[in-house]
């Protein structure tokens, strides 16, 4: 059996898309499904009919469930929502190759206990070296990268020349990847603008006009920013691409499940309604809540979040949350 030189795990819209990305650029890639049932049914489709119809996959796209193999990948994208990536990745632990690159795909902060991902990963994956364990991050809206436009994304591994060496094996010529070593601040970037495409989505849905979105987007990342640098991270990776990068395609995309949640809960939906309507997880409505919590533990202020938080969990209006954001105490920038 020769070693894969990418496994991809989870058969959602981002998964699905790295692998099909990967298997055009020439790699020996696999798409790792929950089950055999699952993996048949997308063998049998040629393509992932419920995410990506007309995306038919590639003959050097592999379809497989058993982890083993996955395990034995150079390097491993966890691809699944931050609330299950803690179990896919203790399933994985026993059968990981020394020199194995791990990789989160998802973008959140886990629940109780507030870890981004590579930190949830590294519990999970213990022993295995924390420099081989990462994350991937940038301005990927799945569907665009899926119908062959061009993208970039951020491999983030404080280990360098594992960074070099993912670099290389996820670089096509339709994906062009940058390094760095900011893991925490790549991952607070990937998983904090959900937050603030949440509310992006409200300013549309209310018709509040660009300049209102504009000034939202900004003080966002001024949130995302201070939150992260309490955390270790870096100020100037939220300028990059996995920061104000990954901030203006989601807060634009008619596709972000994030931004399309807040446009239907500006237009009056509950937040069931609107996620049931979705049938995705919007990863920022849970990052919400958490990055509160961490803010809180470190004393740093997040208006934004908290005027979310209350729209989002405590039936707040969207236009009472906006005129109290409007109506703070005058703040410098
Ligand atoms: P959504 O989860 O809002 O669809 O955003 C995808 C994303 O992270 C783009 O980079």
């Amino acid at each position: 059996n020769q070693r894969l030189d990418v496994a991809v795990i989870g058969t959602g819209n981002w998964g699905t898309t790295l692998a099909l990305v990967l298997a055009r650029g020439g790699r020996n890639v696999t798409l790792f499904g929950r089950n055999q049932a699952e993996v048949a049914q997308l063998q049998a489709a040629g393509e992932n009919s419920r995410f990506l119809p007309g995306q038919r996959f590639p003959a050097n796209l592999g379809l497989a469930c058993d982890l083993a193999l996955a395990a034995q990948a150079q390097v491993i994208l966890l691809a699944v929502p931050s609330k299950t990536i803690r179990s896919n990745a203790l399933q994985l632990a026993p059968q990981l190759v020394a020199d194995s690159i791990i990789l989160s795909c998802a973008k959140g902060i886990e629940s109780g206990s507030l870890e981004t991902m590579s930190e949830v990963l590294a519990e999970a994956l213990a022993p295995h070296p924390r420099g081989l364990i990462g994350a991937l991050s940038g301005p990927n809206i799945a569907n665009e990268i899926a119908q062959g436009l061009p993208a970039t994304s951020v491999v983030a591994l404080s280990d360098d020349q594992a960074g070099q060496r993912a670099q290389s094996l996820l670089t096509t010529n339709l994906l062009r990847i940058y390094r760095s070593s900011d893991v925490v601040g790549v991952e607070l970037g990937g998983a904090l603008k959900n937050i603030v495409a949440l509310g992006a989505g409200i300013c549309d849905g209310m018709g509040l006009g660009d300049n209102a979105k504009a000034a939202f987007i900004t003080r966002g990342l001024a949130e995302m920013t201070r939150l992260g640098m309490a955390r270790g991270a870096h100020p100037l990776t939220f300028a990059g691409l996995a920061g104000l990068g990954d901030l203006i395609a989601t807060c634009a995309s008619p596709h972000s499940r994030n931004r399309r949640l807040g446009e239907a809960l500006a237009r009056g939906q509950s937040l069931e309604m609107a996620l049931a309507q979705l049938g995705q997880v919007a990863e920022g409505v849970n990052t919400t809540a958490t990055a509160r919590q961490l803010a809180e533990q470190y004393g740093v202020e997040l208006p934004i979040a908290d005027e979310l938080y209350r729209v989002l969990f405590e039936g707040k209006s969207p236009q009472q949350a906006g005129l109290d954001l409007m109506q703070r105490d005058p703040k410098n920038e």
